[in-house]
């Protein structure tokens, strides 16, 4: 079938957002009409070419829509069914989906390739295949995606709320439930207040920190962590290393968590800085592949042992986190409707990402309408 998708031809270009050809879903595989796509800073990491995707690629990874056909050998899918994407498959059959680390299941190698799991391409364009980024390619109106890509969630989530359930919510959330391991009464200090750090707080709240400090030098940015719960503010980790010894009568944070858009090696310092004897310092945040060396102080690392932990998805796994999110949305204690600052339409895609590097949205996420 014909159908839209945003795809990146060549690094540094932006998307362009063509018509392609879709091959119906093969073996174990579904066809989703995505109703709504979050614009996550990881995809502009792979337009810039600091993270890697085999090219040409369709774009994004947040999505949320409806199966529309199922190929064979799906039991327990069906059409009609409402999903999220995952951006790793969960394949529930591996060493570590067993173990209930499924976010670093072992189809992630999968990952890199753009292919399909069972092999080749489902998408064209220009005479060309196209790949799908982190496997779904949500960046786009329809995609055919591997069962393990897809999370059936409860119907009467809005689209737009839902699709932030592929990433940006469990992996924000889970930097600081799972990996950071924050306990009631913690002070927590979150830099970086984008998709996924306005999810950082919001899982320092919940797991009860006394103390949750936002970070991040955009004005309104600290504006819609308040609105979240954060309980104090700074413009910067410098600004904030007085404010969180004064706080902590020099204890500092037992947890930190860093979900600046794009981490440099200088900044690790500063970041640790901020937690504990004992602390944890969760960086979630990617840096460019050519600065990803930190700049950290060994000895007093050592002395006061802290840690310094890196997180894929936040730990989270997906097929039972997802809807588990889901329902806290409902429940009313998880903000899901107040981190889509704005909506876009496919084809507003790189005016989204302009809005999102000038620092004006949460999220962005586009709308489809069909
Ligand atoms: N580890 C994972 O599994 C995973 C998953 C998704 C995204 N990410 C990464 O997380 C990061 C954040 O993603 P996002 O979508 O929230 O990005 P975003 O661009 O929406 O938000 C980043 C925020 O960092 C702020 N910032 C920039 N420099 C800063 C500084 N020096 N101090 C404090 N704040 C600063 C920006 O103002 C912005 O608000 C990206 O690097 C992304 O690639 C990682
Ligand atoms: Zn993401
Ligand atoms: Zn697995």
């Amino acid at each position: 079938m014909k159908t839209k998708a945003a795809i990146l031809w060549e690094t540094g270009q932006p998307w362009s957002v063509e018509e392609i050809e879709l091959d119906p879903p093969l073996e174990n595989e579904v066809l989703v009409r995505i109703e709504a796509a979050g614009m996550c800073h990881s995809d502009d990491h792979v337009r810039l070419g600091d993270g890697y995707a085999a090219l040409p690629t369709i774009g994004g990874h947040e999505g949320a829509g409806v199966i529309e056909q199922v190929g064979p050998g799906i039991t327990d899918l069906a059409v009609g069914d409402h999903v999220v994407f995952s951006f790793t498959p969960a394949c529930g059959r591996c060493r570590w989906c067993v173990n209930g680390r499924s976010n670093l299941c072992d189809y992630g190698q999968f990952l890199m390739e753009g292919s399909m799991i069972s092999g080749g391409y489902r998408a064209h364009a220009r005479g060309r295949d196209v790949g799908t980024l982190s496997l779904v390619g949500t960046f786009a109106e329809r995609t055919v995606v591997h069962e393990t890509s897809v999370i059936r969630v409860d119907p009467e989530l809005p689209f737009e709320v839902a699709c932030l359930l592929g990433c940006g919510v469990p992996t924000g959330w889970g930097s600081a439930v799972n990996i950071g391991r924050v306990q009631p009464g913690d002070t927590v200090v979150v830099v970086g207040i984008g998709g996924i750090g306005a999810n950082a707080v919001q899982g320092a709240l919940l797991c009860g920190a006394q103390n949750v400090v936002a970070v991040d030098p955009v004005p309104f940015k600290l504006e819609q962590a308040k609105l979240l719960g954060a309980t104090h503010t700074a413009a910067s980790m410098e600004e904030a290393l007085p404010l969180v010894t004064d706080l902590t009568r020099g204890v500092m944070a037992e947890v930190g968590v860093c979900t600046i858009g794009v981490v440099e090696g200088r900044m690790i310092q500063p970041f640790v800085n901020l937690v504990s004897k004992g602390g944890r310092a969760v960086l979630t945040g990617m840096a460019r592949n050519v600065d990803d060396k930190p700049v950290l102080g060994l000895q007093m690392f050592s002395l006061f042992e802290k840690s310094l932990l890196g997180t894929v998805y936040g730990g989270c796994n997906p097929r039972s986190d997802i809807p588990r999110l889901g329902a806290l949305y409902k429940a009313g204690r998880l903000r899901l409707d107040e981190l889509v600052t704005r909506t876009y339409a496919l084809d507003e895609i790189n005016q989204g990402y302009a809005d999102m590097l000038a620092g004006k949205n949460i999220r962005g996420v586009i709308v489809n309408s069909f």
